[in-house]
C-alpha cells in the first residue's frame, strides 16, 4: 500500500485525497490549524485516510503533495520530505501571497523556489493548472480520444516518472516541460493555465508561453 502525505487540505488537497483514496492509496493529510479541524474530511474519506499535522503527513508519505497558498511555502517541513518526491501544486497570486520580486521579474519559478526550500526533496510541479473541481471529474482512461493532459516539470527524472504514473491513474496524459527552470511555461495566466487541452494542445500552449506577464 502506498501512502501519500498531503500538506494542505483545501480545494486541491481534499480533491487529490478523494481521488487517491478511490484509487486505493492511503492518505495522511494535514493543514495549518491541526488535525482536529479535518474530522469531516477524513470521515468522508473513510478508513484509508487520517488527519495529522503537516510534519506528520510529510513523514508518513511515501511521496507527498504540497498544496498550500504559495506564500506559506517557507513553512513546509524540510527534514521529513528529504529524499521524497514532492508534487507542488502552487501558483503565485501576488494579490493573495504578497509580492515576490524574483517571480515578478521572471528570474525564478514558483516550484523552483519550493525546491530550494525543500533541500533534499525531489520537487515536481503538478496539478497546478487544473481547477480543483475537475480533478475528480475530467479524467478518462488511457487511450481515450482527446484525453485531457496535464503538465509536470522537475529536475529529477524519477519525480517526472511518478507524476506521469499518478496523472495516468487520475485519468490524464502527462506532458513533461523539462527542468523546473522551464516550469514558468505553465504558471498562472500563460496559455496552458486552467484550460482543458489534450497533449498536443498542451505542448503547443507551453511553446507559446511568454516568460513574464
Ligand atoms: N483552487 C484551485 O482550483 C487551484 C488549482 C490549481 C492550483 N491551485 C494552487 O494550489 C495551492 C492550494 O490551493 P487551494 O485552492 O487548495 O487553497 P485553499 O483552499 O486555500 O487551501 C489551502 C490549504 O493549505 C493549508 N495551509 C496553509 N498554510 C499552511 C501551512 N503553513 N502548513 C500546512 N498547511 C497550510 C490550509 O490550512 P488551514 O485552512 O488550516 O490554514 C488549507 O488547508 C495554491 O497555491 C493554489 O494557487 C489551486
Amino acid at each position: 500500500m502506498t501512502t501519500i502525505g498531503i500538506i494542505g487540505a483545501g480545494h486541491i488537497g481534499s480533491q487529490i485525497a478523494r481521488k487517491a483514496v478511490e484509487l486505493g492509496y492511503d492518505v495522511v493529510i494535514g493543514n495549518s490549524r491541526g488535525p482536529e479541524t479535518l474530522s469531516d474530511l477524513v470521515n468522508e474519506l473513510g478508513p484509508h485516510a487520517r488527519a495529522a499535522t503537516a510534519a506528520e503527513a510529510a513523514a508518513a508519505g511515501d511521496f507527498a503533495v504540497v498544496t498550500v497558498p504559495f506564500r506559506a511555502y517557507r513553512n513546509l517541513p524540510v527534514e521529513p520530505l528529504a529524499g521524497k518526491v514532492v508534487i507542488d501544486t502552487n501558483n503565485y497570486y501576488w494579490e493573495r501571497d504578497g509580492h515576490f520580486p524574483e517571480l515578478d521579474k521572471g528570474e525564478a519559478t514558483t516550484s523552483g523556489l519550493v525546491q530550494k526550500h525543500l533541500e533534499g526533496a525531489k520537487v515536481a510541479k503538478g496539478f497546478n493548472h487544473i481547477n480543483f473541481a475537475d480533478i475528480t471529474t475530467s479524467g478518462t482512461p488511457a487511450g481515450t480520444a482527446d484525453r485531457r493532459a496535464l503538465a509536470t516539470a522537475s529536475d529529477f527524472p524519477e519525480a517526472v516518472e511518478l507524476v506521469t504514473r499518478l496523472y495516468d491513474e487520475f485519468g490524464f496524459d502527462a506532458v513533461n516541460i523539462g527542468p523546473l527552470d522551464e516550469s514558468w511555461r505553465v504558471e498562472r495566466d500563460r496559455p496552458a493555465y486552467g484550460v482543458r487541452q489534450n497533449a498536443a494542445e498542451l505542448k503547443e500552449n507551453l511553446g507559446r508561453a511568454p516568460r513574464t506577464i
